[in-house]
């Protein structure tokens, strides 16, 4: 459901203050100490994010795509850990819950993940099972009245803080392909399911990513999602296909904060006599910035509306993930040269958001495998 024109921007202007007043002094703490502080946690359950994509009727916000996108171009503008210690919830650690879940599914998570109360976490990469992830070994028998459940799922983002987890598994080992993957709403508390020590990362700082374990674990029947086995694969690209779009948002908000970064910058700091934003070859990188930030705000913007009117946007949203995961590399790295060797060090925080967004190139599909989602789709004749 879209929020009436007064409602949205009142909500984007609270939005907006929280980031400025409240998440922007935190950035250097929370990198420094790999922690978003509970109180900040706190807040943002009041503000109803965690619950930004859940249907009003099981406690959450239910906007519209176009309205998330929006929330997300703001939440984007401060260290991209803020937005990712909400981001599972809104996106794909409950969206499988959402679009497949049973009644009861429903009724028993996506309350408690609205308010934040419970976090939901996405387990399907493994070690051996990236890209590919129709290759996924875990496996997950059916014994009577629960599957047993083995196998170790990589990089699961927020796992060590998960009441739940959207889990990919096969459940028909015969089949080696995407049709032996069934989808499973499993609660992490379960015996034989073991958390990970968050690893040490490149970036984004304050958010974790750690393996998860299951050995042996029994899990009841009734968590299998939806009503049948073998659409786990196609639940964990639906949930990705709205995921991504979801991403692609988060980078303009970045890329919009280090343009402002960036001309702020270029008026201060003077050499040969002037204002660096003076000299033309800075104007260029200026210019080439807010450029490519507002195609990528703008190409989101039109497939977050394709979807909210039920078109099936699975090609624009990888073109959204692929364009604006790339075009912040550059922002950011033009940032950074405008910084000059004020952007290396990291007082500034130049340096932070460049490393900080390197993974959106990576997770939730790389660049090369967008590339392949377009192009198998336009040589379908879908585009
Ligand atoms: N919607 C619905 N169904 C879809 C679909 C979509 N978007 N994409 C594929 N399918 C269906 C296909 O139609 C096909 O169905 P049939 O068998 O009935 O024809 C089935 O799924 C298999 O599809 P493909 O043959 O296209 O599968 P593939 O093995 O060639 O893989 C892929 C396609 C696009 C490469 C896919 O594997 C992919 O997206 N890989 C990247 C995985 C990824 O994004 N991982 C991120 C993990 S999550 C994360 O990063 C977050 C975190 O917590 C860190």
């Amino acid at each position: 459901m879209a929020l009436d024109a007064e409602t949205r921007t009142q909500f984007l202007d609270t939005i907006r203050r929280f980031v400025r007043d409240k998440l922007v002094p935190l950035e250097a703490e929370v990198s420094e100490t790999d922690r978003i502080p509970d109180a900040i946690i706190q807040d943002m359950r009041d503000l109803g994010l965690f619950g930004l994509s859940i249907p009003t009727e099981h406690g959450g916000l239910g906007l519209s795509m176009e309205d998330e996108v929006l929330v997300c171009f703001e939440l984007g503008q401060t260290s991209p850990a803020f937005r990712s210690a909400i981001g599972t919830n809104v996106g794909i650690g409950s969206q499988g819950i959402v679009m497949f879940g049973r009644d009861e599914q429903k009724r028993a998570w996506l309350p408690k993940l609205a308010s934040g109360e419970a976090i939901a976490s996405f387990c399907l990469t493994e070690p051996g099972a990236g890209s590919d992830a129709a290759s996924l070994k875990t496996t997950a028998i059916r014994r009577g009245d629960h599957y047993v459940v083995n196998g170790t799922k990589r990089y699961i983002t927020n796992a060590n803080r998960a009441s739940v987890f959207t889990l990919m598994a096969r459940t028909n080992p015969e089949n080696k392909g995407a049709g032996g993957i069934s989808a499973f709403v499993v609660p992490s508390n379960l015996p034989g399911i073991v958390i990970g020590k968050p690893e040490k990362k490149m970036g984004q700082q304050g958010a974790h990513i750690c393996d998860v374990i299951f050995e042996d674990a029994k899990i009841p029947v009734e968590c299998l999602l939806g009503d049948k086995e073998g659409e786990g694969f196609k639940v964990a690209m639906q949930v990705l296909d709205r995921g991504r779009l979801h991403i692609a948002a988060v980078c303009v908000g970045v890329a919009e904060r280090l343009v402002r970064e960036s001309v702020r910058y270029a008026q201060e700091r003077t050499q040969f006599g002037q204002r660096i934003g003076d000299f033309q070859l800075i104007q260029a990188m200026l210019a080439d910035s807010k450029t490519e930030t507002y195609a990528a705000r703008s190409m989101i913007l039109d497939a977050a509306r394709k979807r909210d009117e039920g078109q099936n946007i699975s090609m624009e949203a990888s073109c959204c993930k692929l364009f604006a995961s790339e075009m912040v590399g550059r922002v950011a790295d033009r940032a950074v040269q405008i910084f000059g060797g004020a952007g290396y060090v990291a007082d500034y925080g130049i340096e932070r958001f460049y490393r900080d967004v390197r993974i959106f190139r990576l997770y939730e599909g790389t660049s090369q495998i967008q590339q392949i989602v377009i192009a198998r789709a336009l040589m379908k004749g879908e585009g």
